[in-house]
């Protein structure tokens, strides 16, 4: 006896096929392309970097000197109030910190007129900052580009 439903089950098969075709455009496949600059002494950034990458970002890693790492936030609107350890590159925004990966989809989904998000210090907790069911409450803040900042997600100690 044939399946009762053999369409159904080709149509399935071809739409998975068919999102894993090597070449398509990043986009397409929803892997936003995160490049990472970091302290090669500071841990807690491979962390977060491990849960980004996780999360499904394509990301790339650059060990610089804390000079480099400073001055490369302070050159691109990160003042040091904002600034965490690792800086991330994603499509045009700074992410700065150890900032949730659902904060960097939706920050890519709505795309405002800014330079990126950031979890200023370093916040026990956060991503990368030990387990989430401890954390300390911490803000994820807007950067906008004439220095002013607003709350975009908040989240409460546990
Ligand atoms: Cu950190
Ligand atoms: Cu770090």
């Amino acid at each position: 006896m044939p399946s009762p439903n053999p369409n159904r089950r080709q149509v399935f098969l071809g739409v998975a096929a068919s999102a894993f075709v090597p070449g398509l455009p990043v986009i397409a496949q929803n892997r936003p392309a995160l490049h990472v600059i970091k302290d090669p002494n500071c841990g807690c950034c491979g962390g977060w970097i491990n849960i980004m990458a996780q999360s499904g970002f394509d990301v790339t890693v650059q060990n610089v000197s804390n000079d480099v790492l400073f001055s490369y936030k302070l050159g691109n609107g990160i003042s040091e109030d904002l600034a965490s350890c690792h800086t991330g590159l994603v499509e045009g925004y700074l992410i700065e910190g150890h900032v949730p990966p659902a904060d960097v989809r939706r920050l890519l989904t709505e795309r405002p007129d800014a330079i990126g998000l950031s979890v200023p210090g370093m916040p026990f907790g956060a991503p990368g900052m030990g387990p989430e069911d401890d954390r300390d409450a911490y803000d994820v803040v807007l950067m906008n580009k004439d220095g002013t900042t607003e709350i975009y997600a908040s989240y409460d100690g546990q």
